[in-house]
């Protein structure tokens, strides 16, 4: 009842699809292209890759290292592991962060499951190809109070469900399901995208490597990205390596995931770009991209375009839920362990508190954006947002390598990426190198231009 003590994966694959789950997410599929397009294509992916295998890697094997060894929820895990019980901060940070980006997340998955419906409806199709007709349908229905909060609650109340099932039974299941149907969804818009007049400009703006636009902020860009995009810095991943078998390779899985969420990342890219340049349009960042550059693709597109558009909003829909469900499992997990309380009423919880959050995330971009926080006049979106983006992840991915790299006993370390002996690990030289020195050096300097920028 309160531990969550021996609940696992119940294989390799099993963990590979949940954790890839949590991976692929909205910052594969409307940041990753928009910002490899931006900050000079190819040579800002050489970049990313650089990052991504050696830094974000290292601290998903961290990460692992310390939930599977501790078989542990993050405060438990940190405090276990170290004879001063004041290491448990660590965890307690991930989960705050974990909780607020869960909180932001929601409104976001709540848009994209709102547009799936009115895909499926015809309300986007009706819009044709007026940019300003399209732009506004979607700052009309951001700002409505209503829409938005019941999308963000059915999206929440799904999530909820998956976890009151279980890890192997709701977890598990629903990533092996939509995991490979997200990639159904991703090939066929690839295809579609590759295959239209024109598609080459697009695919030339993502991979053609202009080093004149990969500047100093494109490098943070991609560390952020890097890190953000494979989950790392808010204790999910210590959640799930707590559910690894006993006898699974974690570097090898680790290898494997994040490959999986940077092959996704880029076939993103291939999906979404070429469209958008075969129809002239310009490329935008963020929501703008998703909700008012690709409709307009969609609806160029004919009697197709409804069915292509309502694929690409069940895609969003589809990434966005397997990474919620991670957070709001990190934090119902934790809850579980914490204080005598049942997964059902640990995970009802947390879909109520995320959600109210969510909800006033939510209000303050259209009847509550009068409310700011400090000289900025910030909404508390936007608040948020900076929150979730330049300061929690970062420091608390930089607290965990520091604790894995010059705290955690290094021979618990050791024998715990062998699996006690059982297989050899020979990068490990390499490995602890870039756990003691380039990832803390790397998270410091994020850090700091994120605070000074
Ligand atoms: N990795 C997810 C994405 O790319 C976001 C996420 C962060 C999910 C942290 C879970 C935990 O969108």
């Amino acid at each position: 009842m309160a531990t969550t003590k021996k609940t696992t994966f119940s294989s390799t694959l099993g963990v590979i699809m949940a954790a890839v789950g949590s991976a692929v997410g909205l910052g594969n599929i409307w940041r990753f292209p928009y910002i490899c397009g931006k900050y000079g294509g190819g040579a800002f992916l050489i970049v990313y890759l650089c990052f991504v295998f050696f830094l974000g890697a290292t601290l998903m094997i961290s990460e692992f290292v310390i939930g599977r060894r501790s078989q542990h929820t993050p405060v438990k895990a940190f405090q276990s592991l170290h004879s001063k019980k004041a290491w448990g901060f660590i965890g307690l940070l991930g989960l705050i962060t974990s909780f607020f980006i869960l909180s932001q997340y929601l409104v976001l998955s709540g848009w994209t499951t709102d547009y799936i419906w009115e895909s499926v409806v015809g309300n986007l199709s009706a819009l044709g190809t007026d940019a300003g007709a399209i732009s506004n349908h979607f700052a009309q229905f951001s700002t409505d109070g209503l829409r938005p909060v019941i999308a963000l609650v059915v999206f929440s109340a799904i999530c909820l469900i998956v976890i009151m099932c279980g890890v192997q039974k709701g977890i598990e299941n629903v990533s092996k399901v939509l995991m490979p149907l997200l990639v159904l969804l991703v090939l066929v818009l690839c295809v579609r995208s590759l295959t239209l007049p024109g598609a080459g400009k697009g695919l030339e703006y993502l991979f053609s490597p202009d080093f004149s636009k990969l500047t100093g902020e494109g490098v943070l860009a991609a560390l952020g990205q890097a890190l953000f995009s494979l989950s790392v810095g808010m204790g999910v991943m210590i959640v799930y390596g707590s559910y690894m078998p006993l006898n699974d390779n974690v570097f090898k899985t680790a290898m494997w995931i994040t490959a999986c969420d940077t092959l996704i990342a880029i076939l993103a890219g291939v999906a979404i770009f070429p469209a958008v340049f075969s129809c002239g349009l310009d490329p935008a960042g963020g929501p703008g991209l998703v909700f008012c550059v690709l409709p307009n693709v969609f609806n160029s597109m004919g009697g197709a375009g409804v069915v292509f558009s309502t694929m690409f909003f069940l895609l969003l829909a589809v990434a966005a839920m397997t990474s919620a469900i991670s957070l709001l499992e990190a934090l119902t997990a934790s809850l579980l362990e914490h204080a005598k309380v049942s997964r059902h009423l640990s995970a009802i919880l947390f879909f109520l508190l995320t959600s109210a959050f969510g909800i006033l995330f939510s209000l303050s971009i259209g009847p509550l954006s009068h409310i700011t926080i400090g000289s900025a006049h910030l909404t508390l979106f936007d608040f948020v947002d900076k929150l979730n983006s330049i300061y929690l992840p970062p420091i608390c991915s930089l607290f965990t390598i520091i604790f894995f790299g010059w705290v955690m006993p290094e021979a618990d370390v050791q024998d715990e990426l062998s699996n006690h002996g059982a297989v050899k690990i020979g990068y490990y030289g390499v490995f602890r190198f870039l756990a003691r020195y380039l990832a803390p050096l790397a998270l410091l300097i994020v850090l700091i231009a994120g605070i000074m920028g």
